[in-house]
């Protein structure tokens, strides 16, 4: 009892409590889970499943923007005067299967989840109290969809995690807010709502979004992550993103995510996120999606590559459709995906950037320390002959001899194919740097998607900081660079929303 005592004085004694302000919320050093994670999935479900036409901003491009496709489509296909709420009759999600959709998310080797508790049109995927006849419990699915998910990873190493938007396009008390310097939706529905996800469902992410057309300071965004910070259920494995109000993405918050798909392609001191849609041309389901609309195994693997290499982490979305089903052509990514990260996991999870980014022929590394030593909150793995595993990540392999510039061999150095344990022939350039034969890669034993991860042991030690000097990416020839502009309509709608209520 009384040692008891003294263990919970000493603990509130260490307890770190943090002020509303972005000085000492930015100064919360990010729970490692996290960062040992490298890769998640992201899930968008909503109303905007049942149209399912052209992107999850449906409604907005319909009636907020009166694009004539949507219009067509509508006249089309739906009676007059058809209104929005009403596509929540046909959500019926009837073969939804929360079991189903852990299993396919543990089969993609990724380690947290990430959820869309209510996305732009304000429809909530729990029976929120201030969101009347418009969330899942009321109409559409009949269940609290995030509670029944949140049970099923339960029972999985994954960490649970919910997107919530902060603004909804229509809401007549947001609209009202934005012309009469009012308060009343951000009081009564959105700083509720947040507390009522956070509480009842405890999540280990919260990834705001919708917050651009308005302050912190209107959203209340600091004083929400002071409370969730000091005193929430989760205080002290929560992450957050930076979408916290006009300004503040890729500045303030938790980890930084600065705009949809993007990919640093140097390594940044601060921690990111990079998140991409399977769906190139939309985060929710589309039933007008193609093969050739959906990211490759192959370039899901390279972005994930690139990504961690340079202190970032990987979010992949996913959107099912109106049945509750994830559409099997992505299904079946994510399974390959997974096969894939599986085979090299030593070389994904818990690792951190290495000394080098990348290399010529897009090359890219990541490393792991035999004896771990130094502080885990370090950006990067300084290279030490003795201690130091680097992972070479060969994207497109289409040579059978590779030069990496920003190794250096020594008699003792030892390289081999990471998911095989296959020893391979290695030389010296004229530079000392390592040249590998991969002649005697035994591809048929491989996962085949043309990237394949090398495990380099004993290079010899090299002092180059990466933060002080960073590869400038002129240095890495034009193969180096990202495989493809990732460039969603997403971003194009937010900048039309935000043009459009001004
Ligand atoms: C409308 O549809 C046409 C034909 O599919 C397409 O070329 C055009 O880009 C669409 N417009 C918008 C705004 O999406
Ligand atoms: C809006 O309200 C806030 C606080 O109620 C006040 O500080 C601010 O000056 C107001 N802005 C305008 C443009 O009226
Ligand atoms: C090999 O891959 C690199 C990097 O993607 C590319 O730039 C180069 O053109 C390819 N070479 C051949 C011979 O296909």
């Amino acid at each position: 009892m009384f040692f008891h005592i003294l263990i919970t004085l000493f603990a509130t004694v260490l307890t770190q409590t943090y002020e509303p302000t972005w000085e000492s919320i930015d100064s919360r050093p990010l729970p490692d889970w996290y960062d040992n994670s490298k890769f998640g999935i992201f899930m968008h479900w909503g109303v905007y499943c049942v149209p399912g036409y052209r992107s999850e901003w449906f409604w907005w491009h319909w009636q907020g923007e009166n694009d004539p496709n949507c219009t067509e489509y509508m006249a089309k296909n739906y009676a007059p005067g058809y209104t929005y709420a009403q596509f929540a009759n046909d959500f019926r999600a009837e073969f939804f299967d929360a079991d189903a959709f852990r299993e396919i998310v543990e089969a993609s080797g990724a380690k947290y989840f990430v959820f869309t508790s209510k996305h732009h049109e304000g429809y909530t995927m729990w029976p929120s109290k201030v969101s009347w006849n418009w969330n899942s419990v009321d109409i559409g699915p009949k269940i609290d969809v995030i509670d029944a998910l949140k049970k099923a990873f339960a029972k999985t190493d994954i960490h649970f995690g919910l997107y919530f938007s902060l603004y909804e396009w229509f809401n007549p008390q947001y609209m009202q807010d934005t012309q009469k310097n009012t308060t009343d939706y951000v009081d009564q529905i959105s700083y509720p709502q947040l507390l009522d996800i956070v509480n009842t469902y405890q999540p280990e992410v919260v990834w705001s979004d919708g917050d651009w057309d308005m302050t912190a300071e209107y959203w209340k965004s600091k004083e929400f992550i002071a409370w969730l910070y000091n005193e929430s259920p989760v205080k002290d494995t929560v992450v957050v993103n930076d979408r916290w109000g006009r300004g503040v993405m890729g500045v303030h918050g938790g980890y930084l995510t600065y705009e949809d798909n993007y990919i640093a392609g140097t390594l940044l001191a601060r921690k990111w996120e990079n998140c991409d849609s399977l769906d190139q041309y939309s985060w929710g389901g589309r039933r007008t999606m193609r093969s050739g609309d959906v990211l490759s195994v192959h370039d899901a693997i390279a972005e994930l590559a690139q990504t961690i290499a340079c202190n970032g982490n990987f979010l992949l979305n996913v959107g099912p459709d109106m049945h509750g089903k994830i559409p099997p052509l992505l299904e079946e990514r994510l399974r390959q995906i997974g096969d894939f990260v599986k085979a090299n996991a030593e070389a994904v999870y818990g690792t951190h950037p290495w000394a080098y980014q990348s290399d010529l022929n897009n090359v890219w590394y990541t490393s792991n320390l035999r004896n771990d030593n130094l502080p885990k909150q370090r950006v990067w793995n300084p290279q030490d002959q003795q201690n130091t595993i680097i992972y070479a990540w060969l994207i497109d392999v289409n040579l059978t001899e590779y030069t990496l510039q920003n190794v250096k061999v020594v008699d003792q150095t030892k390289v081999t194919i990471l998911s095989t344990g296959t020893e391979l022939s290695k030389s010296k350039g004229s530079n000392g740097e390592l040249i590998v034969n991969l002649d005697k890669v035994p591809w048929e034993k491989l996962v085949r998607i043309d990237v394949l991860v090398l495990k380099i042991e004993y290079a010899q030690s090299d002092s180059h900081d990466p933060l002080a000097s960073p590869t400038p990416t002129s240095a890495l020839g034009e193969e180096s660079k990202k495989p493809r502009d990732f460039k969603s309509l997403r971003q194009k709608d937010v900048e039309i929303l935000s043009h459009s209520l001004k």
